[in-house]
């Protein structure tokens, strides 16, 4: 038994309409199963979907409500939300962890920074500004980043409903993704073709993670330190 390995944590990142929520689920799916035989801990889960924005939270709901251009906020103010919200959930995924739990999130810190970032054409939202509220954050082991042209992801069903979602916006958006893939660095940052069927995704992304989830002995780190 293996009770003193903590969980690993995968995050999925990627334009809107990558195909990242299905990912997700089958992650989970995929370790789960890959990890009961090893495990003598019967009912316990060990892996976890966790989402952001977690749009259950008192926060959550501020930001949703921005999401669906029901509210406007300022920029700024937007962008600490989203950052807030992620802090809020950390305890409990640094308590997954801990509990040897692996976590696949939806999104994270490196969206916050793209998002906001892509704006500041028009504004102060800098780079080193959007990225600073994300240091110290419990650092991802590993990020897939499904890429697909924004011409694709627009073709794809549900476009368009919510505020980025616009082809001008997520060109914008995957540029500063391109940077912040360069700062993390290979070794913790993958480009996935996210272009392919959902299977050869699915397979791409379980030969990058099967490394990852063996390599549990070392800490968990914090984003940028
Ligand atoms: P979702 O569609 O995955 O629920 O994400 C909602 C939108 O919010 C999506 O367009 C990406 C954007 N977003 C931010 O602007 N900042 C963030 O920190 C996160 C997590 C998402
Ligand atoms: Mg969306």
């Amino acid at each position: 038994m293996s009770s003193l390995a903590r969980g690993v944590f995968i995050v999925i990142e990627g334009l809107d309409r990558s195909g990242k929520s299905t990912q997700v689920a089958r992650l989970v799916d995929r370790i789960q199963s890959a990890t009961t035989d090893a495990s003598s801990s019967g009912s316990t889960p060990r892996a976890v979907p966790l989402k952001f924005p977690d749009r259950t939270t008192a926060i959550g709901k501020m930001i949703d409500a921005y999401l669906r251009s029901e509210s406007d906020l300022d920029d700024h103010a937007i962008h600490l939300l989203f950052s807030a919200n992620r802090w809020e959930l950390a305890p409990k995924i640094e308590a997954l962890l801990a509990s040897g739990t692996t976590i696949v999130a939806d999104r994270y810190a490196f969206s916050g920074i793209a998002f906001s970032a892509q704006k500041s054409p028009h504004l102060n939202l800098t780079f080193e500004w959007c990225k600073a509220p994300e240091i110290g954050l419990p650092a991802p082991d590993l990020t897939l980043f499904l890429d697909v042209k924004p011409e694709i992801a627009m073709q794809r069903g549900g476009y368009g409903e919510e505020r980025y979602e616009k082809q001008e916006v997520q060109t914008r958006v995957r540029q500063v993704f391109e940077r912040i893939g360069e700062e993390i660095g290979a070794d913790r940052w993958v480009v996935i073709d996210a272009g392919q069927d959902r299977d050869k995704v699915g397979d791409d992304i379980w030969n990058r993670v099967v490394p990852v989830l063996r390599d549990t002995h070392k800490p968990v780190t914090r984003l940028w330190h």
